[in-house]
């Protein structure tokens, strides 16, 4: 998919993915887990190789706060990031923001992106779970 279609399919979408029930505990913690893949690169509370992602939801790509390492393909595609966005980004980045400077393969299973993605709606609240940085 194309960046663009991502960005132009994100709106209508996100409202089916966010009639799911609420993830149970045990999703949550595969979720963490799977961040594991993540945290070389990245952390909530802070920008590293990679941006801080504290207030993620329903911010747009290449906005992180003091973060000045975007590449143009990010900050030029309009997504806005929320499930639909990010599992298709997250799926295989490369492909979803073709010249995207994120360094990493993607994740294949999606019940992983899923969990993950589960996990950092939680985990990324901003003033409640995480404090943005700037
Ligand atoms: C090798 C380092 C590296 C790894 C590993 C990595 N990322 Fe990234 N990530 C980056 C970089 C660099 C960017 C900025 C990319 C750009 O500007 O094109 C980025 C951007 C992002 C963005 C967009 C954020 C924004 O502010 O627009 C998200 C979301 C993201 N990564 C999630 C993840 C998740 C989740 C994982 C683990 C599954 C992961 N990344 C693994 C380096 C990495």
């Amino acid at each position: 998919m194309s960046a663009r279609a991502l960005a132009a399919c994100a709106c209508g979408a996100l409202s089916l993915s966010a009639a799911h029930a609420a993830p149970d505990a045990e999703a949550l913690k595969r979720g963490e887990q799977v961040y594991e893949r993540c945290v070389a690169c990245h952390s909530i509370e802070g920008n590293r190789t990679g941006p801080q992602h504290c207030g993620l939801f329903g911010r747009r790509a290449g906005t992180a706060p003091g973060y000045d390492g975007y590449s143009k393909a990010l900050r030029d595609s309009k997504i806005v990031w929320n499930e639909v966005t990010l599992d298709a980004f997250l799926r295989n980045p490369v492909n979803a923001v073709p010249g995207t400077t994120m360094g990493y393969a993607g994740i294949a299973d999606p019940r992983e992106r899923t969990d993950l993605i589960a996990w950092l709606r939680e985990a990324t609240r901003p003033g409640k779970s995480c404090r943005p940085s700037r």
